[in-house]
Formats: structure tokens, C-alpha cells, sequence
């Protein structure tokens, strides 16, 4: 599927690799984007078609506003979601300044609203002869690190939510398909970590991915992790414990 033309709902356009798949998909598409803060002004006004929902992923009355807006915006459907918004808290469990509400909001954002936001549209997908569901996950969703234990759950129920899925709407004119990051140069990584792909770099990828229909695409160091995992899980652990991610 050639994205053109298309009418997609991206979570996250306000930052980070959000932003920059506005910026490469805005000019021949129509973007609906659900953040909290809207994508800057310069990058926005030269977009025709670009709308943005104020939106809250963390409270579900605020995603079902949301999806009430697009069905009814969009009656004729959308052609893609992609989900692609999500936090990550740094502190372990062990530390002092680990805040336990943020177990919920880590859990809300990453893995409840991509599922209620696929659930609520999934009306408007069926109405396109073919559509996609794109959710961004992370190479921690196949093997997690030390720190982040909640973030690195909801990546691998991520995964699990999108296998699931993709076997119940085997048949159907929806994929769904899931791309695998490695460490990316964001505000979410801003002063960690060495050897980051650019942000700018990823969306070409995920855009490529999504284009030839890649089911599962792993870009960069999680294609690697992937294969070690595979042969030999241990090692794969032992990697992501000591790795500076
Ligand atoms: N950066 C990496 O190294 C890396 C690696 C693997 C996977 N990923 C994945 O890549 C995706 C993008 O991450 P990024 O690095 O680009 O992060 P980012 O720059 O921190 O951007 C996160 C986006 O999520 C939105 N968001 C966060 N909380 C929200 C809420 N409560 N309601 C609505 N929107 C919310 C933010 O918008 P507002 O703040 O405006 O609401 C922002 O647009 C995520 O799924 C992340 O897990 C990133």
C-alpha cells in the first residue's frame, strides 16, 4: 500500500518519531493526531489536511471523545492507525523517587489506549477496501532491560495485543503490523544512551515497513536482538541487563 492519499490517525505527533512521520507522511496525507500538545506551528501550517485532538491517553473518557470526533468527522472511514504514542518512567521499583501511580499511566498510555483506539475505530477501518494498524513497540517488548519494568511490560503485551489481533483479523481487509525500535535519538532518551538511530531515520523505516505490509519490521540493533533471542535467550537477557539503554 502506497501511503497516499490516505486518512490516518497517528498518536504522538507532537514529539519525538511522532513528529517526524507527520513531517514525512503530512503533505500527501490527512493526519488526525491524538497528543496532549499539539505539533508545533511551523510544522502544522503546511499541512492542508492535518487535524489535532487534544487527547489524553491516559483517560479513557478522553480516547472515547476522541473516537466519537473521527467516526464522525470521518464517516467515509480511515485508511491507518498507527499508535505510536507512549511514556516511559525511568526509576526501578527499589528507588526512592519510583512513584506508584505511575504504574497506571505507563500502563494506560503503551498498551490500554492503543487497544480501546483499535477497538473504537475499527468501524472506520473496515470501511476502507484495505487498511493497517501500525503499533510502534520496541526491542524491549522482546527482551527487557533492568530499568523501565513497567514500560518493557506494556511493549511485550503490545506484542501480544498485536499477534492477537492479527490472528483475529486474518481475512479481513485490516493488517496489522508492528514495528520494532532500537534506541532512538527523542526527548524520551534525551541524555542516555549511545549509538541512537535519528528519529527522522526511523519514520522513513516504519513508513517502508508499513508500505510493503512487513508484518513484525525490526529496524536497526532489534533485528539483532531478535535472532540472538532466538538462539539463545540467556544471552539475549544478558545483553539487555548490562546494555546502556
Ligand atoms: N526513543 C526510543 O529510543 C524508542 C525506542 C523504542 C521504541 N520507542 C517507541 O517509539 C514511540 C515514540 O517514542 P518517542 O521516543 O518519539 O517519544 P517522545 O518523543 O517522548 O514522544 C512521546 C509522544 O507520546 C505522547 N504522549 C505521551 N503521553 C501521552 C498522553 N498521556 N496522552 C497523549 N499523548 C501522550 C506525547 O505527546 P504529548 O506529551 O503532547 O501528550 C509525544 O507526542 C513510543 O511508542 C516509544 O515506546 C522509542
Amino acid at each position: 500500500m502506497k501511503l497516499e492519499n490516505k486518512t490516518i490517525v497517528l498518536t504522538g505527533a507532537s514529539s519525538g518519531v511522532g513528529l517526524d512521520l507527520l513531517n514525512a507522511l503530512g503533505a500527501s496525507n490527512t493526519i488526525i493526531n491524538l497528543s496532549r500538545r499539539a505539533p508545533p506551528e511551523d510544522v502544522v501550517r503546511l499541512l492542508p489536511g492535518f487535524v489535532h485532538i487534544a487527547t489524553n491517553l491516559a483517560d479513557e473518557v478522553s480516547v472515547e471523545l476522541a473516537i466519537e470526533a473521527i467516526t464522525q468527522s470521518f464517516p467515509d472511514g480511515i485508511d491507518g492507525l498507527i499508535n505510536c504514542a507512549a511514556v516511559q518512567f525511568l526509576p526501578k521499583f527499589t528507588d526512592i523517587d519510583f512513584d506508584p501511580a505511575s504504574i497506571a499511566t505507563e500502563i494506560a498510555v503503551n498498551l490500554t489506549s492503543p487497544a480501546q483506539l483499535i477497538h473504537g475505530l475499527l468501524g472506520s477501518l473496515r470501511r476502507r477496501p484495505e487498511s493497517f494498524i501500525l503499533n510502534v513497540n520496541s526491542g524491549l517488548g522482546l527482551v527487557p532491560k533492568k530499568e523501565s519494568a513497567v514500560y518493557c511490560a506494556t511493549k511485550g503485551g503490545l506484542d501480544n495485543l498485536s499477534r492477537g489481533l492479527r490472528a483475529q483479523l486474518g481475512g479481513t481487509n485490516i493488517r496489522v503490523q508492528q514495528a520494532f525500535l532500537p534506541l532512538v535519538d527523542t526527548p524520551m532518551t534525551a541524555g542516555r544512551g549511545n549509538g541512537k538511530l535519528s528519529s527522522q531515520e526511523v519514520a522513513g523505516q516504519i513508513i517502508r515497513g508499513i508500505e510493503r505490509g512487513t508484518p513484525d519490521n525490526d529496524i536497526g540493533k532489534a533485528r539483532l536482538l531478535r535472532v540472538i533471542n532466538r538462539l539463545s535467550p540467556s544471552i539475549a537477557n544478558a545483553i539487555m541487563q548490562k546494555g546502556d539503554s
